[in-house]
């Protein structure tokens, strides 16, 4: 530690003991979550709760909160909020997202708080004179937001939890205010957005530094703590209207922005029925539209229960093929029947029917792969930031959150005077028939843009029970990959009999339709590459696909709890 660094830790420190002790017990009270120093954990054994997330002190909060008397429910509010600060390329308060939960008391809760297109907004808002898309518009600054939905969604979920609302936000106020030391990704990940936020800002928010960032460097953010203190004491008006509200509409006002005083007011969370089936004797638990994740989740574990080629286990050729197979063309029907039910008619029943799940597969040739249609789609980008948390109490309640900005720092702009990222959810619209987003995904009129109705989404919280009782929490970012990634972790631990740790970190493979490619992350075996070519497929190596944060509860007080080792992720629990 050079000297300046130390003077800086030890007057921080000094600030955090009197703020934290005389405002919360949880942040640094004993040093149990103290934000300069921890470590990452990845895969550990607890007796009574646990949670998984992207980043170790919202790890550690979200124990701490239940360890103290909270619920699963109290932990998934104050780990969204931590994570709003610790986590910013994701975690957020300017996004949306999806919660699934099934209570001790063996209700299930989906609570929907996806952004909405602005009042303002229309079709064909991103193209230009000539009709041709503009993607920067919809992909970075002002415009490219939807009206976020993350706050609504955490006041709608504290009916369920057990705490005072002031106790689950006060450790990502502390946070804010009085800093905590970034990782090496971290300052890696800073570094290389500089140029888009100086670009996307017209004041210099606290991400930006003049000399680069470094791992052990404490980023510090007054303007966020402020918003979130607001948020503390006024609740959710604290965000949807009054001083925050006013911020963003000003935000607005500097640039091409759209979302106003009256759209924030307006923002509703909704509440969905979790789309249930079942699977080898267990119950698959996930969300249904507006997100495509549980959908494309079921028709893939359906399009290969039982069959033959599974059995043939991990990472055989069979397998993998029938999978493979099993992804396109479940992505093949996310581009021309999803949407927000609210606003398009998505025929559920149809795309679960197993009748046709069935016949979906009766072209399937073992050993030779299918072709997709020849419709030009994009590549896949490699910014993928959404975050999930997995959480598990002492109680029985599970909780699954998937949270997102969508691309890494979402929008870029950060909403001056008030100190956090605005999405740009609206890429997740179909700007364009069969123009592909920033993940490559298609779409067409289910999910054209209208104002009000919320974007397609490919997030995929799932719970996993087996005759009522708790056994698996599960979920992941990584834009379309998502439903794919959470679908290989299911295989890997219902099929392919892997622990927890091994079940998230095996390299894992993604087909979405189009393009016609399977996309292999570093690590894939080559000898089952070389299979793969012969059957057909175009492999193409990317980047990792997905943080992956699952728990498994065995019973008798014997919770399973691993994080990505592909990102900061921890796990924490007692
Ligand atoms: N923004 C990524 C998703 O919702 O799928």
């Amino acid at each position: 530690m050079n000297s300046v660094f130390s003077i800086i830790f030890f007057v921080i420190i000094g600030i955090g003991e009197v703020f934290s002790q005389s405002q919360t017990p949880w942040l640094g009270a004993g040093k149990e979550v103290d934000p300069y120093h921890y470590t990452q954990v990845k895969h550990e054994f607890y007796q009574n709760a646990a949670v998984s997330c992207a980043h170790p002190l919202a790890s550690l909060i979200g124990a701490q909160i239940m360890k103290r008397g909270g619920n699963a429910f109290d932990a998934g509010i104050a780990v969204q909020l931590a994570l709003a600060v610790v986590y910013p390329a994701a975690g957020n308060i300017g996004g949306g997202g999806f919660l699934i939960a099934k209570k001790a008391t063996n209700e299930f809760l989906a609570i929907d708080y996806r952004e909405v297109a602005p009042g303002r907004a229309s079709k064909n808002m991103y193209l230009d004179k000539d009709g041709n898309a503009q993607l920067d518009l919809s992909q970075n600054g002002r415009l490219a937001s939807g009206v976020p939905g993350t706050i609504a969604g955490i006041f709608s979920t504290l009916p369920a939890a057990k705490l005072n609302f002031k106790i689950l936000i006060q450790p990502a106020i502390d946070l804010a205010a009085n800093g905590y030391v970034i990782t090496e990704r971290e300052a890696n990940s800073l570094n290389s957005n500089q140029k888009a936020f100086i670009k996307n800002n017209s004041y210099s928010p606290a991400f930006v530094k003049s000399a680069a960032w470094k791992a052990g460097d404490t980023l510090f953010q007054p303007e966020l703590a402020a918003t979130l203190t607001r948020i503390k004491e006024n609740g959710a008006k604290g965000f949807y209207e009054g001083e925050t509200a006013k911020l963003i509409a000003e935000e607005m006002q500097r640039g091409n922005g759209i979302i106003t005083v009256e759209d924030l007011k307006n923002y509703q969370a909704k509440i969905r029925k979790p789309l249930s089936f079942n699977y080898g004797g267990y119950q698959i638990h996930g969300f249904p539209p507006p997100s495509s994740g549980g959908i494309i989740l079921l028709q893939m574990m359906k399009m290969v229960e039982n069959t033959q080629q599974l059995k043939k286990g991990f990472q055989s050729p069979e397998a993998t093929q029938i999978m493979i197979e099993s992804e396109r063309r479940a992505y093949a029907d996310r581009a021309e029947h999803l949407g927000d039910p609210d606003f398009w008619k998505v025929p559920i029943k149809a795309l679960s029917n197993e009748q046709y799940i069935s016949k979906r597969m009766s072209d399937f040739t073992p050993g030779i792969a299918s072709k997709s249609s020849q419709v030009k789609a994009g590549d896949i980008k490699e910014s993928e930031e959404t975050t999930h948390i997995s959480i598990y109490d002492k109680e029985g309640n599970m909780v699954s959150i998937t949270t997102t900005l969508n691309g890494g720092y979402g929008s870029k702009t950060v909403v001056k005077g008030a100190g956090f990222l605005l999405n740009n959810e609206m890429d997740d619209f179909s700007v364009k028939p069969g123009v592909a987003n920033m993940f490559g995904a298609v779409g067409g009129e289910a999910n054209s843009i209208q104002p009000g109705k919320r974007m397609l989404s490919s997030m995929c919280p799932v719970i996993v029970t087996k005759n009522g009782k708790p056994v698996i929490v599960v979920g992941t970012p990584g834009g379309t990959t998502i439903p794919t990634s959470v679908f290989q972790a299911l295989m890997n631990v219902l099929e392919f009999n892997m622990n927890t740790d091994d079940a998230i970190n095996q390299p894992k493979f993604h087909h979405q339709h189009l393009p016609d490619e399977v996309f292999i992350e570093p690590g894939f075996p080559d000898k089952l590459k070389t299979s793969l070519n012969s059957m057909g497929y175009k492999l193409t190596n990317r980047n990792s696909i997905g943080k992956t944060e699952l728990i498994y509860i065995h019973g008798n007080k014997k919770i399973e709890a691993a994080a990505d080792r592909r990102g900061d992720d921890s796990v924490a629990g007692y």
